[in-house]
């Protein structure tokens, strides 16, 4: 499959026409695509009749099962069809929110992978035409849509027309998959920036957004282009653009097992995961800024609220507290505002002194860890306003928060955190931006300048990405190594300290991160031949003086014996003397070097720890979410 890009969406898509049952294919490509995590699914079936027969549960496949067991398979009978696991972006993970979402006669239906950015406009448009929407989703606006453009003017009768003139309206990105009553014989899906293949059969004909929903059935498929649509039918398919000219996909077959189908021909998730940070990052920033706006997903406070916050903590555990440490750069920068970042299991048993004014950002990715947990409740108990950075819809820490921000990277499976770290970085400084903007501590144009560096980061990422091969071997030499120090100042410095947690995670090697002004005050007694220490360089165009104090630390712990590993912006030529290894980053602004320069460390702590042949996916003694304190 070399050369085919494996974009993973959010959400688990299969769409199906052919010769069997499509339930049972729909629901076999579901279980087939399990492994991605979801929190609700549903099914969609033609069978012939006035309206789709539907089906969707909160849970578990198993709920979805039950209750079609409980309407009667009988009911589902037909040969086209599609199914949905969700992983919630606009509303919480709940029936009504799940997918499929119809139009309101029943006859459309609609299930969807992306975030659509201007659906509160489209929500609006269709609320003041009298339409009643039932649920919170971004996704049933268009099943409103597509149903109104097929009901009458130029594309009344034609579903593929119909899909392609909504999906000219659509901003953001998805992958959608639609059916209608009245054309039980196909299937129509289209994409942009989310991920859509067609598995081709003998009589019968696949769409998903992952080839393991159907490689039981197919290893020929295609990948879809960007701005495609699909109309699948039993014997054919055919692609067009969304002005509806003919266009051509991408054949490949598929040469992956099931297990390596899952991880994207990796070995494991988590590389996968790492893989996919440049479309994490781009998928937690879509839909955040809004005319000129930073805007949080979810706000139970007033704008008055936010800029009279005095003080803001970061509470946390492991990488999402490092994601904390970075932030705190960025929000005192942007905001002038005190921020301390504390571990959450710390937080409740000393006596932080909060306020109404106060802020407390908590920063989880799964929502559920319980010392971050109890620190919002510790929180909200002093009377402190609480904003919740969560990457799961609907979970408790965002349930108990005054405002939150999803990050949307998507089900994170390696226990390690990757994308979802990335994901956190981002976010909190979303937060930053938000304050700052409520604050008025910077000019709304400053703070789209600093968006727009954000979302820049995406690519940088990419880039990034493209360039390992050195640090692989490097992980490889590594693996006999007794420990590896890390060091970085500034937001080099909450970078050390994630790459040695991950090294630590991983590898089970002995690791630690310093802030390379500590050195003098005792790391420096740990330096002896051979010892690898890796060094997070500052751009030398950021922040000089920063830049020539770390020069200066690298020249000390090279004298007297330390094998450098130096994690460099690209043409940083000072410091390349003092590298016995150079991995070069690409150059961004100061503070949202984090970004990029985790990259390394992570597939550097991945590599070691395959070299000495553990699971990088399931590390010993650890838990992907932590549920008790
Ligand atoms: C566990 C995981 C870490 C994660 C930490 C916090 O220890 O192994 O990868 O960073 O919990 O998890 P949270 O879900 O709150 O971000």
């Amino acid at each position: 499959m070399a050369g085919v890009v494996t974009l993973r969406g959010v959400c688990g898509i299969v769409g199906y026409v052919g010769h069997r049952q499509a339930l049972d294919v729909v629901l076999g490509g579901l279980h087939r695509m399990e492994y991605r995590g979801y929190d609700s699914a549903g099914v969609a079936m033609a069978t012939g009749g006035q309206t789709l027969t539907v089906e969707r549960r909160a849970g578990r496949l198993a709920n979805l099962e039950s209750a079609v067991e409980a309407t009667g398979r009988d009911a589902f009978a037909g040969t086209a069809g599609m199914g949905h696991t969700r992983w919630a972006t606009h509303g919480p993970p709940v029936d009504r929110n799940s997918h499929p979402h119809r139009d309101a006669t029943g006859r459309v239906a609609v299930v969807h992978n992306g975030i659509i950015e201007n659906f509160a406009a489209l929500r609006a448009e269709l609320e003041a035409s009298g339409v009643e929407l039932s649920s919170d989703t971004d996704t049933e606006t268009t099943a409103h849509l597509i149903a109104r453009a097929y009901a009458d003017g130029e594309t009344a009768g034609d579903l593929p027309a119909s899909v392609r003139s909504v999906c000219r309206r659509l901003e953001g990105a998805f992958t959608l998959v639609v059916t209608h009553a009245d054309q039980p014989d196909l299937v129509v899906a289209a994409r942009r920036s989310s991920p859509l293949v067609v598995g081709v059969g003998e009589a019968e004909m696949f769409v998903a957004s992952d080839v393991a929903a159907f490689i039981e059935h197919t290893r020929d498929a295609v990948e879809l282009g960007q701005d495609q649509l699909v109309v699948i039918g039993r014997d054919g398919y055919e692609i067009t653009d969304f002005a509806g000219d003919t266009a051509e996909g991408k054949p490949f077959t598929v040469d992956w097992d099931l297990s390596a189908a899952e991880k994207g021909g990796h070995e494991y998730f988590m590389l996968k995961e790492i893989e996919e940070q440049p479309e994490a990052l781009a998928n937690t920033l879509r839909g955040h800024f809004q005319d000129g706006l930073v805007v949080l997903d979810e706000q139970r406070i007033s704008d008055q609220d936010l800029r009279d916050v005095d003080k803001v903590f970061v509470v946390a555990c492991g990488s999402a507290y490092h994601s904390g440490l970075v932030a705190k750069y960025a929000i005192e920068h942007w905001c002038r505002l005190p921020v301390e970042v504390e571990l959450a299991s710390e937080f409740r048993y000393r006596d932080p002194v909060l306020d109404r004014d106060t802020l407390v950002v908590a920063v989880s990715q799964s929502g559920e860890t319980a010392d971050t947990l109890e620190a919002v409740r510790h929180a909200r108990e002093q009377k402190a306003r609480v904003l919740a950075v969560c990457n799961t819809n609907g979970a408790q820490i965002p349930r108990e928060s005054d405002a939150v921000l999803y990050t949307h990277a998507g089900p994170e499976i390696g226990v390690a955190s990757t994308k979802a770290f990335l994901a956190q970085v981002a976010a909190n400084y979303l937060v930053g931006l938000a304050l700052a903007q409520a604050r008025g501590t910077k000019y709304p144009d400053e703070v789209a300048g600093e968006f727009a560096e954000l979302e820049a980061m995406s690519s940088a990422v990419h880039k990034t990405l493209e360039t390992l091969e050195q640090v692989r071997g490097l992980g490889r030499r590594l693996a006999e190594s007794k420990a590896v120090l890390f060091l970085g100042r500034h937001v080099g410095y909450p970078v050390a300290l994630e790459g040695a947690l991950k090294l630590k995670e991983l590898a089970y090697m002995h690791a630690e991160g310093f802030a390379a002004g500590e050195l003098k005050h005792g790391p420096i007694a740990l330096i002896e031949d051979d010892l690898p220490v890796v060094v997070v360089m500052p751009s030398p165009k950021g922040r000089a003086v920063l830049h020539s104090k770390l020069v200066s630390n690298i020249s000390e712990i090279q004298a007297r014996g330390a094998r450098t590993i130096v994690i460099a912006e690209e043409g940083d030529d000072r410091v390349r003397p003092f590298a016995d290894e150079l991995v070069e980053i690409p150059a961004v602004p100061t503070l949202l070097q984090p970004l990029v320069s985790t990259v390394p460390l992570q597939v550097l702590a991945a590599e070691i720890a395959r070299a000495r042949g553990f699971d990088v996916d399931k590390p010993r003694n650890l838990a992907k979410s932590v549920t008790v304190e």
